[in-house]
């Protein structure tokens, strides 16, 4: 989020400074790398490096002493208890309160508690600094067309000059700019990613009547997605939501309703489904095995937590692996983006599946010795899988399970393997 608002904020014309305690990080910065895989991210940024107007340093301070605007990208974990941890932010915002120049803007882009633009005015302690609420609905994947293409620009602030000149930075997007009070624009981030949340836990309850009933979710979505007042953006069925948003943001607005008086149950209904949905993946693989995971080899295509980052937070391909492992299963998984040797800190969102998890070197490789194969992530390339070479290295009559409905069952089928979607007849 914040490399992308950084080169994105450059690419508009503005002069950006991007600042990260991370020395290693900034070092890969300043020689042309980027830390993560985001499309268009890493032309971006040496064409502006290049242009001179996207610089990288470790010193925070020195980074906002002539600034105008600091944006604070840090992140925003959740503690074990479920509240959201403010540390990164506190220590972000005391690194650079002495150094910030009077009627400078500190925008908070951070996903934060309701209340917590008051937290950065605390730890500031400037009369003389405006502090400004600007959430971010960057999707992980397509994060710079999002910033540069936005659907609505949200400000929340008290102090409407300061707000205005957050505003106009923003100017050259054609895009409505919705300037609130802090507690409402940090509220509508929480808001937007428990309504997508919910739009796919919808899709998810549906498939699963779906299968009870004989009907098929595709034309169910396509049905009710028609209607404009629903809209058909994420109603894909799946096993489930993840990664490093919509699990932590859910979980926190229950809590910070709860912390307020508020039973969010409509949320935690939310939350329940998605929890039951990465079981029901298990229970149909568990089907496909003859009903018997301990001793079974399960071939598994995708560990991220959707296609097109390499990202592996919370991903429910993981979630699932770890529960096959667990139940005594042999899990042989290929993702285009994790090779061996695995990076010590991606080993460790692996979880907990140790030698039982091989990473392979395709899915043909995945696929050699494994009872059965399941499609976690939607990458678009398994939609060129050779099914019969699939199904000669499966053995004949094995079940695919499809759990992104990814790929076409009569194709599947023609293969001679049997076909298990979600909710798809
Ligand atoms: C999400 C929001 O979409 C962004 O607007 C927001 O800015 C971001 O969180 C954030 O708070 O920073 P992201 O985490 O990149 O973005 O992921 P999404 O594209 O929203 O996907 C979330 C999960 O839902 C993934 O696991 C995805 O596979 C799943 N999903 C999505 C489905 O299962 N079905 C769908 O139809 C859509």
């Amino acid at each position: 989020m914040g490399l992308t608002t950084g080169a994105a904020l450059a690419s508009l014309g503005h002069d950006v400074t991007c600042a990260d305690i991370d020395v290693e990080r900034i070092e890969l910065l300043r020689s042309g790398g980027i830390p993560i895989v985001e499309e268009g991210l890493l032309d971006l940024v040496r064409a502006e490096s290049a242009a001179g107007r996207l610089r990288f340093v470790t010193d925070n301070a020195a980074a906002v002493a002539d600034a105008d605007v600091v944006f604070l990208c840090v992140p925003t974990p959740s503690a074990p208890d479920g509240h959201t941890d403010l540390r990164f932010i506190v220590a972000a915002g005391t690194s650079i309160a002495e150094a910030l120049k009077p009627g400078a803007v500190v925008v908070n882009k951070s996903t934060v508690p309701v209340g917590s633009t008051k937290v950065v005015d605390d730890v500031l302690r400037r009369d003389d600094v405006g502090v400004v609420s600007n959430p971010e609905f960057l999707r992980e994947g397509t994060a710079l067309h999002d910033f540069l293409h936005p659907d609505r620009v949200v400000i929340g602030a008290d102090d409407r000059e300061a707000a205005a000149a957050v505003a106009a930075l923003y100017t050259t997007l054609d895009a409505p700019v919705l300037i609130t009070d802090p507690a409402s624009a940090e509220t509508i981030k929480y808001a937007a990613n428990a309504f997508l949340a919910t739009k796919v836990s919808f899709a998810n309850a549906v498939a699963a009547m779906c299968e009870a009933v004989g009907a098929d979710v595709s034309d169910v979505m396509a049905g009710i997605g028609a209607d404009q007042r629903i809209g058909n953006h994420f109603l894909r069925p799946g096993p489930g939501w993840g990664g490093s948003c919509l699990p932590k943001d859910t979980k926190a607005l229950v809590r910070i309703a709860e912390e307020h008086g508020y039973d969010f149950a409509l949320v935690r209904g939310v939350i329940d489904v998605n929890d039951e949905q990465r079981h029901r993946i298990v229970e149909k693989i568990r089907a496909a095995t003859g009903g018997e995971l301990n001793g079974a080899t399960v071939a598994v295509l995708g560990l991220t937590f959707k296609a097109h980052t390499d990202d592996l937070r919370d991903s429910p391909s993981i979630a699932i692996v770890n529960e096959l492992v667990a139940a005594g299963a042999k899990v042989r998984a290929f993702d285009p983006t994790v090779s061996l040797p695995v990076h010590p800190a991606r080993q460790a969102m692996l979880g907990h599946a140790g030698g039982a998890l091989q990473i392979c070197d395709d899915a043909y490789d995945a696929a050699a010795g494994a009872s059965t194969l399941v499609v976690l992530t939607e990458w678009p390339e398994f939609t060129e899988l050779e099914l019969s070479r699939v199904a000669a290295l499966l053995g004949g009559s094995a079940t695919l399970v499809d759990a992104r409905n990814l790929l076409d069952p009569e194709l599947v089928r023609a293969a001679g393997l049997h076909y298990d979607g979600v909710g798809r007849r």
